[in-house]
């Protein structure tokens, strides 16, 4: 009888301590959440076969490859849901951002995202004997799309506002203003044409004060391209680089002459509000 209660009270303060613990562990989940920082490595994850279940997508018009095609895949949108808790966060003040291996970083709004029904594929069906993924011809070199590659089937591939990221290895989720804040025109909102037309179209490889992508170099600091280049041939290499540099790895982009000029005016300005974290 008497060890019986003697278990009791022994089991009513593991139980306590139990859910301390918990209620900590929460807090520091939470407090996480709200400075948003939030990194899944996928390598990492796909090493403790986190991922979830395996299925098999169909893509009629797969963008990189440009013809149907179909992956070995899992849900992106259940990955993420599994991974972060996202009623902590709110998915329309969120940005997910994708870092891939040659850095080229692109980032689209999380709910844009997670109501696609995204797929992260892993292997490539049509892939030839022995392989994982069918090669991808880029500016006459081969390469692959190696470890995962962002796919939908229910997107179409000449819809901007998605993304379809391969040689995919770390996601990120930010606050969705995040470089709205650090790189915002401020002290001249004529200037926000160029600022969005920057956004849209570089900064998924270039940086502004070390802020966006690392494919393409740096254009602000520590010496702006608007100081070194001439405006007028700023203006026509970023509408054509190929006309600049034999094999040039930046793409002619269908930004307009116009475009282009607001774009480096809206550089200009930047030239003037050079910061750079310590980090
Ligand atoms: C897909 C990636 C990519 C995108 C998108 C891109 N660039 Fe580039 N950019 C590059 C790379 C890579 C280089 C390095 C030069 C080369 O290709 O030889 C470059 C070079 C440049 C240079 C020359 C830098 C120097 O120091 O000489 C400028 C200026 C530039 N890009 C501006 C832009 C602007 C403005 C945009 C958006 C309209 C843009 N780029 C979009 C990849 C990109």
């Amino acid at each position: 009888m008497k060890t019986t209660k003697i278990h009791l009270i022994f089991c009513l303060f593991i139980f306590c301590l139990i859910s301390c613990n918990q209620k900590k562990e929460q807090k520091i989940e939470s407090t996480n959440i709200s400075q948003l920082e939030i990194k899944l490595d996928l390598l990492d994850l796909q090493a403790k076969n986190k991922l979830g279940k395996d299925t098999i997508v169909n893509i009629a018009n797969d963008p990189v490859y440009h013809k149907e095609k179909k992956y070995k895949a899992v849900s992106a949108s259940l990955l993420i849901k599994n991974e972060i808790d996202l009623s902590k966060i709110d998915p329309k003040n969120t940005k997910i951002v994708f870092e891939c291996l040659d850095g080229y970083k692109p980032e689209m709004p999380l709910d844009l995202f997670l109501n696609a029904n995204p797929f992260l594929a892993f292997e490539d069906v049509d892939a030839p004997k022995g392989t994982k993924w069918e090669p991808i011809i880029k500016n006459g070199n081969e390469t692959n799309a190696d470890p995962f590659y962002i796919v939908y089937e229910s997107v179409s591939e000449k819809d901007i506002r998605y993304k379809w990221p391969y040689n995919l290895v770390r996601i990120y989720l930010e606050p969705l203003n995040k470089s709205k804040i650090d790189l915002y025109p401020l002290k001249n909102k004529k200037l926000e044409a160029g600022y969005i037309l920057f956004k849209n179209h570089c900064i998924s490889c270039h940086s502004i004060n070390g802020i966006g992508g690392t494919m393409g170099p740096e254009l602000n600091f520590p010496k702006s391209v608007t100081e070194y280049w001439k405006e007028k041939e700023l203006v026509n290499y970023i509408v054509n680089p190929a006309s600049f540099r034999h094999k040039v790895k930046m793409p002619t982009l269908g930004v307009t002459k116009q475009q282009s000029q607001e774009i480096v005016d809206y550089l200009k300005y930047m030239s003037e509000h050079k910061k750079v974290d310590s980090n």
